[in-house]
């Protein structure tokens, strides 16, 4: 592997870009490329979504993205289109972005989207051009892909350039990334990546340029990590709760050696999305297949600690309810996976609002963006359109996801309006303090009671 931050070699013809698959990763990426200057033409079989996307209509939301999108269809940088035909003749380097879900039934990934792709536009090509696939694919995918278009005799070249965006940030990660990575299996390969992204490289930004399975595992190692990191601290805090600790100030202690770093080490109700959860499993099975299931077998752990802070957190609404719940009206807050997004695909605070009903209550879920994603995903619960409404007459209120408008809550907000004064703050956010204060039956994730079996109602006596 070498490893490059230097400035990129210039070309003199500017390739124009396609982007296939406008999902999250899709349509940031694309219209973020079409901000540093390319051409971009974005694909997508969905003729609905592309309609839309032409006239300037983000179907998700994420901060930054809508207005990015307007401005480079306004600058006539950025089209959206169905036409495989049209794709092939406009770009000379296509991105594929296409989802990548966990198949049902079983942890591997569905690649089918990937491969139709693939397996679409090759044909279709009569110059030169490079395929990049910047979806999340088990390791090994890339070389097939590659296979199949020597052995179809195909003009293009295959390259493997994993992305590493956040939802809630992805435009800012996007335009300033920590590192690229480069998957590559020639010198053409890397020279065209180089000048796709020679503005990010010119910034400074690391580039590494592997072999195309390093690629590939250098995302699916990533979000290992990130996952076995969140559930490291996770399962400091089930300690915590059992031996009088505090989370909280245990995060902040191993945060600030360098070695360990704060960055997704905050305790709470744990991981979801449409990433951690799924690249954990895809994983798990990639490395069964590949004979070597033992080397991530502890990914099975990182799973299941983080499923359990969600029994975790529907059992300290039960606990403040008294032991039931049957007819109780539950506020939950938060239905998003993360705030700054409204993406609800595995997301803890579903989760834990689902096991409720299931226990018999009557639960209201609010979110400002999610509710709708939420409804569809879940329809059996309510989804009230304030935060007012869904607290009005709740026994328990829960706050799963940490949206502003939530951490911004005192207690003299909901006070008048709940028939109890009983609170989960599953993301550790609140002041627990201010809210004993005024008399409210606090719980949270990860705080112990100073004294080791001590009864949890003894909890609020210990701050
Ligand atoms: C994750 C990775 O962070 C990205 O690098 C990667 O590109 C992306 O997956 C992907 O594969 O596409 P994302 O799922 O958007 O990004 O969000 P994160 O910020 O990593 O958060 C994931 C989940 O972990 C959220 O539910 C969040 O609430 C939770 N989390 C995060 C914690 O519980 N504690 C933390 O300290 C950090």
């Amino acid at each position: 592997m070498r490893w490059r931050s230097v400035h990129a070699q210039s070309y003199s013809a500017e390739p124009r870009l396609t982007v296939l698959g406008t999902g999250y990763l899709g349509i940031t990426h694309a219209a973020c490329m079409a901000s540093l200057g390319f051409e971009v033409l974005g694909v997508d079989t969905d003729a609905a979504k592309v309609e839309k996307l032409s006239a300037g209509v983000t179907p998700i939301y994420e901060p930054e993205l809508a207005e990015l999108v307007k401005a480079q269809l306004d600058s006539g940088r950025l089209r959206f289109t169905t036409s495989y035909d049209k794709a092939a003749s406009f770009g000379d380097v296509h991105f594929i972005c296409t989802g990548t879900p966990q198949l049902p039934g079983g942890g591997g990934a569905d690649l089918s989207q990937v491969r139709s792709c693939v397996t679409a536009l090759a044909p279709l090509l009569d110059r030169p051009s490079l395929i990049v696939g910047k979806s999340t694919v088990p390791v090994g995918t890339a070389r097939e892909l590659a296979r199949y278009l020597a052995g179809a005799g195909s003009r293009a070249e295959l390259a493997w350039n994993p992305e590493f965006l956040r939802e809630g940030s992805a435009v800012r990660d996007t335009l300033a990334p920590d590192r690229i990575v480069a998957g590559v299996t020639s010198q053409r390969g890397e020279d065209v990546l180089r000048q796709v992204y020679e503005p990010l490289l010119n910034a400074g930004t690391p580039f590494f340029v592997t072999s195309l399975e390093t690629a590939e595992l250098a995302k699916a190692a990533a979000n290992a990590f990130l996952a076995t990191k969140i559930s490291f601290i996770n399962a400091m805090a089930e300690v915590c709760e059992a031996a009088g600790g505090n989370i909280l100030e245990l995060s902040e202690i191993l945060g600030a050696d360098p070695r360990i770093g704060g960055q997704s080490l905050r305790a709470g109700l744990g991981f979801g999305g449409g990433c951690l959860p799924k690249d954990i499993r895809g994983f798990m099975s990639r490395a069964d297949e590949l004979g070597v299931q033992s080397a991530v077998g502890l990914l099975g752990e990182v799973d299941r600690i983080n499923l359990r802070r969600r029994s975790r957190t529907a059992d300290l609404a039960l606990e403040l309810a008294g032991g039931e719940l049957t007819g109780a009206t539950v506020c939950v807050l938060g239905a998003a996976f993360k705030p700054g997004s409204d993406d609800v695909r595995e997301s803890p605070a579903l989760d834990v609002a689902q096991i409720l009903h299931g226990l018999g209550a009557q639960v209201r879920v609010y979110d400002p963006v999610a509710s709708a994603n939420a409804a569809a995903a879940r329809p059996e619960l309510q989804y009230p359109s304030s935060l007012d409404e869904a607290a009005a007459d709740a026994t328990v209120v829960l706050l799963l996801t940490e949206w502003p408008e939530f951490t911004a809550l005192l207690p003299d907000d909901l006070a008048g309006l709940v028939k109890q004064k009983n609170i989960v703050d599953a993301r550790n956010v609140l002041t627990p303090t201010a809210w004993l204060a005024a008399g409210w039956n606090y719980r949270a994730l990860g705080i112990g009671t100073g004294t080791p079996g001590r009864p949890a109602s003894e909890l609020e006596r210990s701050w």
